[in-house]
Order: C-alpha cells, then sequence, then structure tokens
C-alpha cells in the first residue's frame, strides 16, 4: 500500500492502471476509520482492480458553529486499517495541496441539501458536493463508494454524478450498526454510557416504523409521532427532525404509497446523530 500527499503524485501512480484498463474503486473518507468505513473498502475490493481512499477533513462542509478541530485524527490507526483491508492507495492531502488559493467554484445541488440536515447545517452539502467533485477529478475512478448512513450525502452525491455527466459509478453500501442496532460513527464515541444507551432507541423506533409500515400503516404522521414517543421516552434528548421522504427527491411524505425513507436527527448533549431505514408498504404488488 502507498500513500500520497498532493494531487500530481496520485495521478501519476494511477496513470499506469488506467491506462491498463483496470477499474478504479474510490472511498471518500474524512478518517477516523471505522467498521463503517472498512465495508466500504471490502465492497470496493471485492468490484474493483485498484483500491483508493481519501482521508481529509473538509474545512468547506463544516459550519462556523461546528468545530473542525475536534473532529478525531487517527492517521496511523487509519493507515495500519486500510493497509489490512486491502486498500491499494491512500491519498491523504493537506487542505492548502486541496484548497491551495481562496477558490471560487462551489457544487451546489439545488433542492436536495435543503431539506433534513440542510435546515441546520447552512451549506454542508455544497461543501461535500464541492469537495467529493475534486476528488473524483483527482481520482477519476470507475466507481465511488458512499453508505447509506449519510443517505442525503448519498443521495446528493448520485445526482451531482448525473447531472454532471461525470464517468462514475456510485455505489450505495448498508449501514453498518453496533449489535444493538446504533449505527456505527465517529461520534458515538463522544457519546457517555447514559447517552450511549438512550441513542440504542433511534435504531429501535426506526425499525418499529419499518415494521408497522410493512404491516400496512401507510400515515406518515402515525410514524412519526410514533418514532418521536419511543426516542424521547428512553430519557433526555433533542429530536432534531423526524421525515418520511421520497428517496430520490426528499421530498416530504405524508402518505406511503411509494418507496420512501425514514430519516432522524437527533442530539444527545452536543452529539449529533443521524439514522435512517426504508420503509415497505406491504400488498403493494
Ligand atoms: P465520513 O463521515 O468519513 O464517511 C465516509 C463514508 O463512510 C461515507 O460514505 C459514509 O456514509 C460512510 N459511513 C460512515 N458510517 C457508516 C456506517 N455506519 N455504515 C456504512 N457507511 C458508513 O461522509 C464523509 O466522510 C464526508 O462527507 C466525505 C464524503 C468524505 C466528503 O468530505
Amino acid at each position: 500500500m502507498r500513500t500520497y500527499e498532493t494531487i500530481a503524485q496520485l495521478r501519476q501512480a494511477l496513470n499506469p492502471a488506467r491506462r491498463a484498463g483496470h477499474r478504479i474503486g474510490f472511498v471518500p473518507t474524512m478518517g477516523a476509520l471505522h467498521e463503517g468505513h472498512w465495508s466500504l473498502v471490502s465492497q470496493a475490493r471485492r468490484s474493483c482492480d485498484e483500491v483508493v481512499v481519501s482521508i481529509f477533513v473538509n474545512p468547506l462542509q463544516f459550519g462556523p458553529g461546528e468545530d473542525m478541530g475536534s473532529y478525531p485524527q487517527t492517521l496511523e490507526r487509519d493507515l495500519d486499517g486500510c493497509a489490512r483491508h486491502g486498500c491499494d492507495r491512500v491519498f491523504t492531502p493537506s487542505p492548502r495541496q486541496m484548497y491551495p488559493d481562496h477558490t471560487l467554484t462551489r457544487v451546489a445541488v439545488r433542492r436536495l441539501g435543503e431539506p433534513l440536515c440542510g435546515q441546520a447545517r447552512k451549506g454542508h452539502f455544497e461543501g461535500v458536493a464541492t469537495v467529493v467533485c475534486k476528488l473524483f477529478n483527482v481520482v477519476g475512478p470507475d466507481a465511488a463508494f458512499f453508505g447509506e448512513k449519510d443517505f442525503q450525502q448519498l443521495v446528493i452525491i448520485r445526482r451531482m454524478a448525473h447531472d454532471l455527466n461525470m464517468p462514475v459509478e456510485i455505489v450505495g453500501c448498508p449501514t453498518v450498526r453496533e449489535p444493538d442496532g446504533l449505527a456505527v460513527s465517529s461520534r458515538n464515541v463522544h457519546l457517555d454510557a447514559d447517552q450511549r444507551s438512550r441513542a440504542t432507541s433511534i435504531a429501535a423506533a426506526l425499525g418499529e416504523a419499518a415494521e408497522f409500515a410493512s404491516h400496512g400503516q401507510r400515515e406518515v404522521p402515525q410514524l412519526i409521532a410514533h418514532v418521536r414517543e419511543r426516542i424521547a421516552q428512553a430519557g433526555p434528548v433533542q429530536i432534531e427532525y423526524v421525515e418520511v421522504v421520497d428517496p430520490e427527491t426528499l421530498e416530504a411524505l405524508e402518505v406511503i404509497d411509494q418507496p420512501a425513507r425514514m430519516c432522524v436527527a437527533a442530539k444527545y448533549g452536543s452529539v449529533r446523530l443521524i439514522d435512517n431505514m426504508p420503509l415497505d408498504v406491504a400488498g403493494e404488488a
């Protein structure tokens, strides 16, 4: 496994593989790598000849009130894990390498960045789309792997690639969970023991909603009320949103008569967690 700090070095290293027609798989990350990230790497490993991981904490996607400085930095452990999970190349650019001057260009996927997490995190998805677009231009992947855990992000990247004719396949990968259901996240380490145990109610509530829907409950307000109640019952929490949306347009649904995704954001103290699950109504065929 090789690591690269500059765009020029990585491009040069990938040229022979590209000329040889190898399929290049790409997993963009911000480091603090965990089982969720490794599942993307494994999926890339299975379907590609070369696996490239990037580790870059992107300043553009952090808002003024969000402390980028406290983002966990575990580079040595990350690189070790990358080697063990069969990555071929790791790109670890500095902020200066990615943003050498005052860049004026932004990639905005209109509308899709506004609902759900876009409400509390203004400009966040513009920062995400911009850096992912830049990374795609650096790596030139045939396929790029993103977790369903960050469902809105996945939808936005997919739409960006489609709208801008990027020659890359966007592959969505299932959410990796702890044994008790909590979605694996680098933020989980910031939860204290009580918060950690309360936070399991998010996945439990989503699972119950999916179960109700599969038994024919089509009324979204009922499903949302159940999820809110279930999460609040577990103890102190600030629920930011519970919504059911169309999985492509992210528009809110009132009735489940089509594919639907239920999405939750909730804060335990200062730790903001997100999760989501698909809802399928029984007897739709
Ligand atoms: P990061 O939070 O490091 O996540 C990198 C990738 O890992 C994302 O595609 C995310 O959805 C996926 N992931 C995280 N937790 C997961 C889990 N429990 N199960 C499955 N996949 C999981 O998302 C970002 O970084 C950044 O916004 C980035 C796309 C790199 C742009 O800066």
